[in-house]
């Protein structure tokens, strides 16, 4: 393992020294929501003590305070992915930021818009639903190692506008190649989409290099509160986009005859703000940056490798997920014969928390694994190799118990 402090790093999180039906509790359900660290649940009650005013509209000395704080986080959001404040919309979660560019983004009835079948029902649902109004949206293939089919990116439809993709499957782990399936898109004229909410938790991210248009994701998968999520939208193409929502804040001039629209990100942040959930997410981001991305991405992958290697010795366990070229650390499986409900019931007797049944994700598990649902651990980085071996053994024994041989 590296260098960082695990144990250390695990007092910092009060939740992981709960038990759980009389067991420590192991915590594999990330992917779903991560745990707090303290520096993020005392902050809210410090905002609340120190800080709490409405933001941006009242001109009192809190509320200046208010606006400097959730300014204060736009920037420290912006600085963590390397883009520019006035590029960061807060929204409540990556699947409101999604919704809000298949409403705010300028199609015409004719015009092609893609996503895959390897989502999330958030990249997925906002794009199917513009069927409606006459837009063609493609689904993308993906292989038996659940790698896209490149080939599709490589000629778009004619009049495809929108690329749509997710960085990090939740239920396979495949890790895209954004940045390619970016530079493609672009060479054909379509602006492109990335889901980000499984990948920006794990990993550097840097919008720059990647150059996407649209980048989606959410503050309770990266150690902050529910409620918080970011849409990160390139400059100049925010100015062909509509607002979403309409209300206070978002507006430069208002009378019964006319309206005259503020400009990003104000323009998409209607109505008084989650300013708890964003001062929150600027402090899990302070938290991340002390450990460091790299360091992360890099304790994440030698955990990961070690579960996958010890995943071998089970019998009776169909696993998933982890056969592309690159894959994050989820780890889907079902015990052969048994329901995923069944096996994370039996595991959640041992306190280890896995999800299991569609991960809303039903058009990739039951159309195209053909499975009823399947169990999933997904890890982050306060898990330990200790942890990995109890999920293990305990699979172990589910699997000798119940799994048809
Ligand atoms: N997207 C979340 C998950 O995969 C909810 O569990």
């Amino acid at each position: 393992m590296n260098n960082m402090d695990i144990e250390k790093i695990r007092k910092d999180f009060p939740i992981l020294s709960k038990k759980i039906n009389g067991n420590p509790l192991i915590y594999l359900d990330n992917a779903a929501t991560s745990q707090k660290p303290s520096a993020v649940i005392d902050g809210i009650k410090y905002f609340y003590e120190n800080i709490n005013a409405n933001p941006i509209r009242s001109i009192h000395s809190l509320a200046e305070e208010a606006t400097k704080a959730y300014n204060g986080a736009r920037e420290k959001v912006a600085a963590f992915i390397n883009a520019d404040p006035e590029e960061i919309v807060f929204v409540r979660n990556a699947t409101e930021a999604i919704n809000l560019v298949s409403f705010a983004f300028p199609f015409k009835e004719g015009d092609h818009v893609s996503t895959t079948y390897m989502e999330h029902h958030s990249n997925l649902l906002p794009w199917l639903r513009l069927r409606e109004k006459g837009i063609n949206v493609d689904i993308v293939s993906i292989s038996d190692d659940y790698e896209l089919d490149m080939d599709y990116y490589k000629q778009l439809p004619k009049n495809t506008r929108l690329v749509a993709v997710t960085h990090a499957s939740n239920v396979t782990g495949t890790i895209n190649d954004v940045k390619e399936i970016t530079r493609i898109s672009h060479e054909q004229g379509s602006l492109v989409l990335i889901d980000a909410a499984q990948s920006i938790p794990h990993m550097p991210f840097d919008v720059k290099d990647i150059d996407a248009d649209f980048i989606a994701f959410s503050g309770h998968k990266m150690l902050a509160p529910f409620g918080i999520g970011v849409l990160y939208i390139k400059k100049d193409i925010a100015e062909n986009l509509k607002p979403f929502l309409t209300g206070g804040e978002m507006i430069k001039d208002v009378s019964l005859s006319k309206v005259i629209y503020e400009n990003a990100p104000n323009l998409f942040e209607a109505g008084t703000q989650n300013v708890e959930g964003a001062y929150g997410l600027g402090l899990a981001i302070d938290y991340l940056n002390k450990i460091g991305m790299g360091n992360v991405e890099k304790y994440e992958n030698e955990l990961t490798n070690y579960l996958y290697e010890r995943a071998k010795e089970l019998k009776n366990v169909e696993v998933y997920s982890g056969k592309s070229k690159a894959f994050s650390g989820i780890f889907s499986f079902n015990v052969s014969g048994l329901h995923s409900h069944d096996t994370a019931y039996l595991l959640d007797k041992k306190g280890i928390a896995i999800r299991s049944g569609f991960h809303c994700a039903q058009p990739l598990i039951e159309d195209r694994l053909k499975l009823d649902g399947a169990a999933r651990a997904s890890l982050y980085f306060y898990n330990t190799k200790e942890e990995i071996d109890t999920f293990i053994n305990e699979l172990n024994n589910i699997a000798e118990k119940y799994g048809r041989r």
